[in-house]
């Protein structure tokens, strides 16, 4: 099942979110709900906020971005292999290596798109779909993917990192947003 991406503005965007047991109702459900909302909006990562649920839990799927890319992109990320992968109770471990830029988007801010700085590699703990824990190292963009997602679930967003003038240079689109004054091709929920 589809579901509506919680728009900007929304106060479940902002929460610290929870750890989830093996026992958390329906919890196959939700995920493959949160692919087919992922995939239905062509992102490449989701977070169980942007759907609602105040849970440390998120998607990525990097297919769509290393498939998409041109002969330059190439050059600029050789070792880049996609991942798909669900993340639950994740914890991040370190970001290393050097600031590099990337243009990122969100689902929950959609016609937003800014560079963003952001450490080239990523390490955290996380348990899959299955519960089984796992250690892991990212770098390059399924990093930035990552840092992406887990920002959500910790309740940060990328638009946190631009200067107070490049925010004040969007304010307007992100007031329309939360206004639910924006058109996608994929339902939202918007702030009350
Ligand atoms: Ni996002």
């Amino acid at each position: 099942m589809i579901l509506p991406v919680v728009a900007y503005g929304s106060p479940i965007l902002r929460k610290v979110c929870d750890d989830i047991t093996a026992a958390f109702p329906e919890l196959n459900k939700l995920i493959a709900d949160m692919w087919e909302t992922l995939y239905n909006s062509n992102g490449v990562g989701l977070a169980a906020p942007q759907i609602n649920k105040p849970i440390r839990l998120f998607v990525v799927d990097t297919v769509q971005i290393v498939e998409d890319f041109n002969e330059e992109d190439i050059r600029k990320y050789p070792n880049e292999k996609p991942l798909k992968q669900v993340f639950i109770n994740a914890r991040k471990i370190e970001d290393t290596g050097n600031m590099w830029s990337y243009n990122e988007g969100c689902l929950s801010i959609p016609k937003v798109r800014e560079d963003i700085q952001r450490p080239n590699t990523v390490r955290l703990k996380y348990l899959d779909e299955n519960f089984l824990a796992h250690e892991g190292t990212f770098h390059g963009i399924t990093a930035r993917v990552i840092q992406h997602e887990y920002d959500h679930i910790e309740g940060k967003l990328f638009i946190d990192y631009l200067s107070i003038l490049k925010r004040r240079l969007i304010k307007k689109k992100l007031d329309d947003i939360s206004n639910g004054k924006v058109k996608t091709d994929y339902r939202m929920l918007f702030p009350k």
